[in-house]
């Protein structure tokens, strides 16, 4: 069927990679951020911008620990897709997963090499001097003190490792992802809605030097027209039968 015919593509690549979004991290209970049910539909996201936490630090972080009180519950855990995907890299057949992510679950779940295009929420870093702490620190400081959370080493203000929208995606992990996309014979693209740039064009940059692009989500995507194989299903049926298929 079309999970063989995928997984065998999958097999026979050289060179492959994941490219995952907030779609994978539903079924662990975290919110996606379109959509009904969305993170956006509740959320001002001109409240999470780069302009706001350099204007109003303070203000942000009062509405940034609700957004992340929401986001990342302190007991989500990786999923059978972030299992699948995991198994799929330990075994050489994906080379890394670039996520979009921001919740480290495809670390929990083992996987070799994990590309964090924005960021990761689960730390929080001084603007400053680059001081870098976990993030629940940073919530302890924010809940017992005055906002900003403060570094340590020079009072500066720290901010989420989230990249935030007006900022620079992390020049390094965009770099590598671009390379891998540019490399990869095969590429798997799973629950994202894909209207973020840049990462939304990854896909669409490999398949331009001929990558198979196999493509899960929910509902359609820009994507769809252009995949080798779209399966409208949830990530967490589609992404173990495509493990188990593989094979080892
Ligand atoms: P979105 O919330 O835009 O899209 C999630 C996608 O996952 C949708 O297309 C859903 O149909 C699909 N989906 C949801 N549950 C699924 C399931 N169980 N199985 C299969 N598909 C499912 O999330 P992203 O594309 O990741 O930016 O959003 C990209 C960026 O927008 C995020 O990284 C975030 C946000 O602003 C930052 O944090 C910087
Ligand atoms: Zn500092």
């Amino acid at each position: 069927d079309r999970i063989d015919a995928a997984a065998s593509d999958l097999r026979a690549a050289d060179a492959a990679l994941a490219l995952t979004g907030a779609g994978v991290s539903a079924p662990s209970g975290v919110p996606p951020f379109r959509g009904e049910d969305g993170v956006w539909s509740e959320y001002d996201p001109d409240a999470f911008d780069v302009w706001r936490f350099r204007r109003e630090p303070g203000a942000f972080w009062a509405d940034w620990l609700d957004l992340r009180a929401d986001l990342l519950d302190a007991d989500v855990e990786p999923n059978p897709a972030h299992d699948a995907l995991a198994d799929l890299s330990a075994a050489g057949h994906l080379d890394a997963l670039v996520t979009q992510n921001i919740d480290g679950l495809h670390q929990e779940a083992g996987a070799e090499e994990t590309v964090e295009l924005h960021g990761n929420a689960r730390r929080a870093t001084c603007r400053n001097c680059g001081w870098t702490t976990s993030a629940d620190d940073a919530r302890e400081r924010a809940e017992s003190g005055d906002l900003p959370p403060r570094c340590d080493v020079c009072d500066g203000a720290l901010k989420p490792d989230a990249v935030l929208f007006g900022e620079q995606l992390p020049r390094g992990a965009l770099a590598r992802a671009r390379d891998l996309a540019a490399d990869s014979d095969a590429m798997v693209v799973a629950g994202s809605s894909l209207t973020v740039e840049p990462a939304a064009s990854l896909p669409a940059e490999a398949a331009e030097t001929g990558a198979t692009l196999i493509l899960v989500n929910l509902e359609e995507t820009p994507l769809d027209s252009r995949a080798d194989y779209v399966f409208r299903a949830d990530v967490t049926e589609v992404l173990p039968a495509l493990r188990e298929a593989v094979g080892e």
